[in-house]
C-alpha cells in the first residue's frame, strides 16, 4: 500500500501536487472565479463577520498562522490564531459576528473539538477545514470545507498541511470576494495562480536530491535552527516541528527579525540554520532584511541553508547550501517552501535510523485533552 515508497511519509510527500489539485477541483478555475457553495454560512452572515479566530493544533496550527496573513490581507477582517488547547481557558471574546475556523486533518482532535464547542456556545459561527469525511469536528461545525488530501497515514502531517493551506487561501479569497474589498483584481489573479500551483510543487519535488544529500550529511548534528519572516515564519516553525517529530532533534523556528533580540546568541561555528527567504519582488524590504540576517549569522559561523526563489541572486554569496523554489505570489510561497523542509526532516530522520511513519511518543490523532 506504500506504492513502492519506503514509507508512507515519502509517498504522501510525493502525492502533494495531486492533493492540492484535488482540493482545488471544482472550486477554482483558470479564469479566476471561485465557487465555494459548500460554505453553507449565508453570505449575509459572512458580510457581518467582524473577527476571524483560527483554532488548531500542531501542524494545522501552522496552517492557521499562515491563514492569518491571507485573511487579513484579502478581507481586512482582524484575525487571531490560537492553539486550540489554550483557547477556551482564557475567556476569549466571541459573539455572533465572530467566525471561528477550526483546522484539523483527522477531525477528531479533542483540543480543537473543545475549542469549537466553546465558540459555538458563545454564538460564534464555526467553519471547519478538515480532511476526514463525517468526522466529529465537521459534524459539530456550521459548515465545512473538506481538504481532499486522501488518507494521511504517516503521523507527521505533510500533504494534509499543504491542502489545509489551500483551503485557508480559499476561505480568505472567498470572504474577500463576498465582502468586495479593494483587492478584487488581486483576488482574481491569485485564484488563477492557485490553479497553477500544483505544478510548482511538482517542480520542487523533482529537485530534492541535493536536499536529501544535505540531510544525510547533517544527521549527526544536535540542533538545527529555522528562520523566516512574514508567511515564512510559520514555514520555519513547521520545518522545526517536522525535525522534532521525525528526527528527535532540537529544532527551533524563529522570526528572522527577532534574531537580534535573543536567538543570535545561539549561533556558533557550523550550526545549521535554514532560512526561508521571501520573494525579492513584492515585499522587497523584507527580502533585503533577511539577506542581512543571513550575512549576520554567517559572519558568526552558521552554516546557512537558504531556501530562495529562482532568480534571487542576492542570496547566492551567503548561502552554503542553496535550495531553489519557483516564484509564486508572496502569500502562496509556503506551498512551495515547506516541501524541502519535509524532505529534509524525513531524510535526516531516516539517516538517524528512526521510523518516520510512527515517531516515538506521538499519535496521529489525539482524542484526549
Ligand atoms: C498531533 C499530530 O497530535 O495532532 C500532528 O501528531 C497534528 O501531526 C496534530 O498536526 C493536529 O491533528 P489534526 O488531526 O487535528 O490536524
Amino acid at each position: 500500500e506504500k506504492g513502492g515508497y519506503a514509507s508512507f511519509m515519502l509517498k504522501e510527500i510525493a502525492e502533494q501536487p495531486k492533493a492540492i489539485a484535488d482540493t482545488l477541483l471544482g472550486r477554482v478555475d483558470g479564469s479566476g472565479t471561485l465557487s465555494l457553495d459548500e460554505v453553507r454560512i449565508p453570505t449575509a452572515v459572512l458580510r457581518e463577520v467582524d473577527k476571524v479566530v483560527v483554532v488548531a493544533c500542531g501542524t494545522a496550527y501552522h496552517a492557521g498562522l499562515i491563514a492569518k496573513y491571507a485573511i487579513e490581507h484579502w478581507t481586512r477582517i482582524p484575525c487571531e490564531v490560537e492553539l486550540a488547547s489554550e483557547f477556551r481557558y482564557r475567556d476569549p471574546i466571541l459573539d455572533q459576528q465572530t467566525l471561528v475556523v477550526a483546522i484539523s486533518q483527522s477531525g477528531e482532535t479533542m483540543d480543537t473539538l473543545m475549542a469549537l464547542r466553546h465558540a459555538r456556545e458563545q454564538g460564534a459561527k464555526v467553519l471547519a477545514i478538515c480532511n476526514t469525511n463525517g468526522s466529529t469536528i465537521p459534524r459539530e461545525s456550521d459548515a465545512v470545507l473538506y481538504t481532499h488530501a486522501g488518507p494521511e497515514v504517516a503521523v507527521a502531517s505533510t500533504k494534509a498541511f499543504l491542502t489545509q493551506l489551500v483551503a485557508c487561501y480559499l476561505v480568505a479569497l472567498y470572504l474577500g470576494q463576498v465582502r468586495g474589498t479593494k483587492y478584487g483584481d488581486e483576488i482574481r489573479d491569485v485564484v488563477r495562480d492557485l490553479s497553477r500551483i500544483s505544478g510548482a510543487v511538482e517542480q520542487v519535488l523533482e529537485t530534492m536530491e541535493p536536499v536529501r544529500e544535505l540531510a544525510r550529511s547533517l544527521a549527526h548534528k544536535d540542533t538545527v535552527l529555522f528562520l523566516g519572516r512574514h508567511v515564512g515564519h510559520p514555514v520555519a516553525l513547521e520545518g522545526a516541528l517536522k525535525l522534532k517529530e521525525l528526527a528527535y532533534m532540537h529544532a527551533e523556528g524563529f522570526a528572522a527579525g527577532e534574531l537580534k533580540h535573543g536567538p543570535i546568541a545561539l549561533i556558533e561555528e557550523d550550526l545549521p540554520v535554514v532560512v526561508v527567504v521571501p520573494s525579492p519582488r513584492g515585499r522587497s524590504v523584507l527580502h533585503d532584511k533577511i539577506v542581512s540576517n543571513i550575512q549576520e549569522i554567517r559572519a558568526r559561523g552558521a552554516r546557512t541553508v537558504v531556501i530562495a526563489e529562482e532568480g534571487d541572486e542576492a542570496v547566492v554569496p551567503y548561502a552554503d547550501h542553496l535550495v531553489r523554489v519557483p516564484a509564486t505570489p508572496t502569500l502562496l510561497q509556503p506551498l512551495v517552501a515547506t516541501v524541502p523542509l519535509q524532505v529534509f526532516a524525513c531524510e535526516l530522520a531516516t539517516a538517524r535510523g528512526n521510523e518516520v511513519d510512527q515517531p516515538r511518543n506521538l499519535a496521529k490523532s489525539v482524542t484526549v485533552e
